[in-house]
């Protein structure tokens, strides 16, 4: 098994991590080390991340790039890198937490067990952490969609928390298949579909969107639209550094009438809740 790690300067780490997330959606492994941040993913030869998709991912952040054979003990160690992650507001909560992870079995907390397989979204990335924060804040109730579901994680919450019907989209194998299996392992009722938002037409919609994308796709979804050209009451736009929401808040404001009502940081991210 390789280990291969990225390390890059601190002050543009997170725009670094935002490049390599597309390269290694289930996470990386991250270390500090004065000024340099190394991310680092493990796999089998072939398996990893191309040399050159690395380079162009750090940009000018690069430091150096190095590789490492490590024991087959690795899926031990990396499994410590995706700790259970607790939202709370009021006296509404949701834990999410890896099949590894004992239940704290406190009481009034939604108890989500999420294995993200190849697909993304532990809970623990802020990115998806921001989402869930701004989930807690709307009133459940009516039809949710998930653009972009990745392991599920979402889809799975809004399910939970009492969003009917439910729908996950998303335009790979590994995302869908996982989504199914965390919805079955959860008893949450999600209906998951293979979906390309580039290419499949515009954007599935419902009361509620949450769409945990990056940029380019937010804006992409803002100018193509939603299918039967109604905008969602809610969407929760997720997957933005900070300086990218003043652009991505207006394409929709622009495009769909819709405002902005929260904005959530978490690190260099940034989330956003939009309403009609
Ligand atoms: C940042 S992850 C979010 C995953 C999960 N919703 C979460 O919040 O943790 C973005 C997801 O969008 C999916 N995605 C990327 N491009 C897409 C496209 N063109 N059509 C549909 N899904 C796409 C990726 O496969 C990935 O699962």
């Amino acid at each position: 098994m390789i280990r291969l790690a990225l390390r890059v300067r601190r002050e543009d780490a997170e725009i670094a991590l935002a490049e390599l997330l597309e390269l290694a959606p289930s996470g990386v492994e991250e270390r500090e080390d004065g000024d340099v941040i190394e991310y680092a993913v493990y796999g089998a030869p072939g398996e990893l991340p191309a040399l050159p998709d690395l380079r162009a991912a750090a940009g000018g952040a690069l430091v150096e790039i190095t590789t490492q054979e490590v024991p087959d003990d690795w899926h031990e160690r990396w499994k410590a890198f995706h700790r259970p992650v607790e939202v709370r507001r009021e006296d509404r909560a949701l834990r999410v937490r890896p099949p590894w992870e004992p239940a704290d079995g406190a009481t009034g907390v939604e108890d989500l067990v999420i294995d993200p397989g190849q697909a993304f979204g532990t809970g623990a990335h802020h990115t998806t952490r921001l989402c869930l924060e701004l989930l807690l804040e709307l009133d459940p109730g009516d039809a949710c969609v998930d653009l972009g579901c990745g392991s599920g994680v979402l889809a799975i919450a809004a399910a939970r928390l009492g969003w009917a019907p439910v729908l996950g989209l998303d335009h790979e194998a590994e995302s869908v298949e996982a989504t199914r299996a965390n919805a079955a392992a959860n008893a949450a009722v999600v209906e998951v579909r293979a979906f390309d938002l580039l290419h499949d037409g515009p954007a599935p919609t419902a009361p509620t969107v949450l769409a945990n994308l990056l940029r380019p796709l937010l804006l992409h979804v803002a100018r193509t639209g939603f299918s039967g050209g109604e905008a969602p009451r809610a969407l929760v736009a997720s997957g933005l550094l900070a300086h990218e929401a003043d652009e991505v808040a207006a394409a929709f404001a622009e495009h769909h009438g819709l405002y902005e009502a929260d904005r959530r940081h978490g690190g260099e991210w940034a989330a956003l809740l939009l309403v009609r």
